[in-house]
């Protein structure tokens, strides 16, 4: 009877299903831990929550290939400088709201949903609102009552009444607006920003 050469033993493959098991676990726990510092706010391309103390522009990026977020100078949301810890207060409300709305069935935020509407991710820096400086009090409006105060976001389609509060309004559009600042790598394509004053 000829030999079994190694490589068709059971004995060999049984060892290597065991390493390839405990390489992929090891390897998926640092990917999981590089995630995490990538996207968690305060990292390099996600600012904190109190960003929306400030100005966010954009601006053309030549060696990356497309626009990139720039942290202005102070510009407070609704005219209220909020400490970091209101800051993640309020946005994590407007995350929330978002989630219990289920926004994503029509829009899409940083790669997920839908594209029934337009992409949210950096709705804040939209020229549709007009201008830089009257556009959180519009997007309120807009949001508490999309049927009376639509725009045109080239979607050609309407959007329903949520029936958000202006609380719940408010704190959407500092979602929004932290949203606008992350470094995404120059997603959505072919975007626009709404002239910020001063530049
Ligand atoms: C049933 C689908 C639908 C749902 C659900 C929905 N929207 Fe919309 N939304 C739309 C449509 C359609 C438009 C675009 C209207 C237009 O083009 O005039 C829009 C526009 C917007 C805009 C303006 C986009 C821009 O480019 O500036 C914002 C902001 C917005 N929606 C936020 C929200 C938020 C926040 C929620 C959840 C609370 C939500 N939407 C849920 C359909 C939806």
């Amino acid at each position: 009877m000829q030999a079994i050469p190694w490589w068709a033993r059971e004995g060999f493959w049984a060892k290597t299903a065991v390493f390839v098991t405990a390489l992929s676990f090891v390897i998926l726990i640092w990917l999981t831990f590089d995630t995490m510092k990538q996207i968690m706010a305060g990292s390099v391309r996600v600012p904190d929550y109190s960003v929306i103390n400030q100005r966010i522009s954009y601006v053309a990026d030549d060696e990356r290939g497309y626009q990139v977020p720039k942290i202005g100078p102070e510009e407070p949301l609704f005219g209220k400088k909020l400490t970091e810890e209101e800051a993640a207060a309020l946005v994590r409300k407007g995350k929330l709201v978002i989630q219990g709305r289920n926004c994503m069935n029509c829009h899409t935020l940083l790669g997920n949903g839908a594209y029934f509407a337009p992409d949210l991710t950096k709705a804040w820096l939209d020229p549709a609102w007009g201008a830089a400086t009257i556009r959180e009090q519009l997007m309120v409006q807009f949001l508490m009552d999309p049927t009376n105060n639509a725009r045109t976001f080239g979607s050609g389609r309407k959007m329903p009444n949520l029936k958000l509060t202006e609380d719940e309004a408010k704190a959407v559009v500092a979602y929004l607006k932290w949203m606008s600042a992350i470094d995404t790598n120059g997603f959505p394509y072919n975007f626009k920003p709404i002239p910020q004053g001063g530049e």
